[in-house]
């Protein structure tokens, strides 16, 4: 028997009218990564073979992120949002190049691959026309009700519910195993004719029944894999869940965090064994932090790859940057824009680098901005040091070698570039290179006028 192909279709293309946000509702972000993301990467993980996205609301930012993040996942345009059944009806080409096809809410993002798996493998088993997952919520209120009696199976909306129908325990989960050829057939025989004015999906479930097409409803048992996010409130929800379920996997190989309930750490962060985190850690992106490592409390770090025993003080903010073993940074401390910080480097208290590379065992210990740099090796800057990157335009570079000593408060007006070995002496503004082996002094001298305080004590003014 030829392996039949079962494809995924993901509705996304709705408003997300009760979020009450300019944002489209699957773009909003759980940890840092948009909703969307959960569903794609849950259904990356089970056997279908392809994924196809309807967009429509926001349509824009939904394209571009998957054309930037998934780029081997379809896409289909609902130009008007006329409801679930119309979306599916707009990826009417997509859809006839499988023989199945998994339909789930782009709302839906705890449906792991396993359980969207099992499905599928009870739909083609029991050969009916479409197999879906009901479950039984805590609260069903939102929810559609799945109304079985006699023999047959239907799906009624909440807003069109009778009393006794709402009274039904059984809610249903949006995700559908349909045979693609009876889906399309039935689609166009579904109307808007309810209390929405929408073509819902769900009603194909009832005239497949009707037509003895064969409809399964599967029980979901773990309730908690079906809940959709509708509003901020079960937003908020479902990101409290899977952060559970992410430090959790954490400290089961071995990563220590003293107190779990405050942290946040992404779905796609790396963290080795041995590494301590403090409490009011946030890491995102694609981070990744190497073996005996410590995070300090209040800590945000955000595609930040950390190399072995690095060392944050707490309260520093990371982004888009790499840290290589054994470097030290903070507390205060705040480095971007795809810096690197090489080998046993020390990057201390209210010190912000952007753009730069800071050698390995360099030091930039106090107070000091350094951007569009290159700071050699062993260098150390002192306290207060500027590079005067912008002239109001442009960016320039600041190059500065290895073994140079920078005397605190420098103002390096850049472009400039300071050779190896040299110092600048405090409070100097050095505006041209600085030669292999100097010292640069640019600064006025000082003058001392001696006993001028007690000559206007005498002159009866304030000494
Ligand atoms: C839907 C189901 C409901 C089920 C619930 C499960 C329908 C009519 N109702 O209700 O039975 O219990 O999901 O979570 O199907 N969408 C589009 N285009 C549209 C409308 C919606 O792409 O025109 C997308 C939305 O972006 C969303 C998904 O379809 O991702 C579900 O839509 P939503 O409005 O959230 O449906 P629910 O009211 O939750
Ligand atoms: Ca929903």
């Amino acid at each position: 028997m030829a392996v039949e192909k079962t494809g995924a279709l993901v509705l996304a293309a709705g408003k997300g009218t009760r979020m009450k946000s300019e944002t489209p509702k699957v773009m909003l972000p759980v940890l840092e990564e948009p909703l969307l993301w959960y569903v794609l990467k849950n259904l990356a993980s089970s056997t279908v073979s392809e994924s196809c996205v309807v967009v429509g609301h926001g349509r824009e930012v939904v394209e571009n992120y998957l054309a930037e993040n998934w780029p081997g996942v379809k896409l289909s345009v609902q130009d008007r949002q006329k409801g679930t059944g119309h979306a599916v009806m707009c990826a009417r080409e997509w859809l006839a190049k499988s023989d199945h096809v998994l339909v789930t809410p782009g709302d839906v993002p705890h449906l792991t691959g396993g359980s969207a798996d099992r499905l599928i493998e009870e739909h083609i088993f029991s050969k009916a026309a479409c197999t879906f997952y009901g479950f039984r919520p805590e609260d069903p209120t939102g929810y559609g009700r799945v109304i079985t009696e006699e023999g047959l199976v239907r799906i009624v909306e909440e807003r069109d519910a009778t009393e006794k129908e709402k009274k039904c325990p059984v809610a249903n989960s949006g995700i559908y195993v349909f045979r693609t050829r009876e889906l399309l057939e039935s689609l166009e025989e579904i109307s808007s004719d309810n209390a929405q004015g929408e073509y819902y999906l769900t009603d194909v479930v009832g005239i497949m029944s009707r037509k003895g097409q064969g409809v399964k409803v599967v029980l979901l048992e773990n309730a908690a894999e079906a809940s959709g996010v509708n509003d901020p409130l079960q937003l908020a929800s479902a990101s409290m869940d899977i952060r559970d379920r992410i430090l959790e996997k954490h400290m089961k190989q071995g990563v220590r965090f003293a107190d779990p309930t405050t942290v946040y750490v992404g779905p796609k962060v790396k963290i080795a064994e041995d590494v301590e985190i403090g409490p009011f850690v946030q890491i995102y992106g694609n981070s990744e932090i190497g073996r005996g490592s410590k995070i300090g409390s209040h800590s945000v770090l955000k595609n930040v790859l950390c190399g072995e025993r690095t060392d944050l003080k707490g309260y520093v903010d990371i982004s888009d940057s790499r840290l290589s073993n054994g470097v030290a940074v903070g507390p205060f401390a705040h480095i971007r824009n795809g810096s690197e910080v090489r080998e046993g480097a020390y990057i201390g208290k209210f010190v912000e680098i952007k753009k730069s590379r800071i050698g390995a065992k360099a030091k930039v210990p106090h107070l000091s901005y350094i951007g569009d740099a290159e700071i050699g090796e062993r260098t150390n800057i002192g306290a207060g040091t500027i590079t005067c990157n912008f002239d109001g335009v442009n960016k320039h570079r600041t190059t500065i070698g290895s073994d140079c000593f920078v005397g605190s408060d420098t103002m390096l007006v850049a472009p400039v570039t300071l050779g190896d070995s040299s110092y600048t002496g405090a409070g100097s503004v050095i505006t041209k290179d600085v030669p292999e082996g100097s010292l640069a002094v640019a600064r006025s001298r000082q003058a001392n006028i001696e006993g001028w305080a007690h000559r206007k004590k005498k002159q009866g003014g304030q000494s």
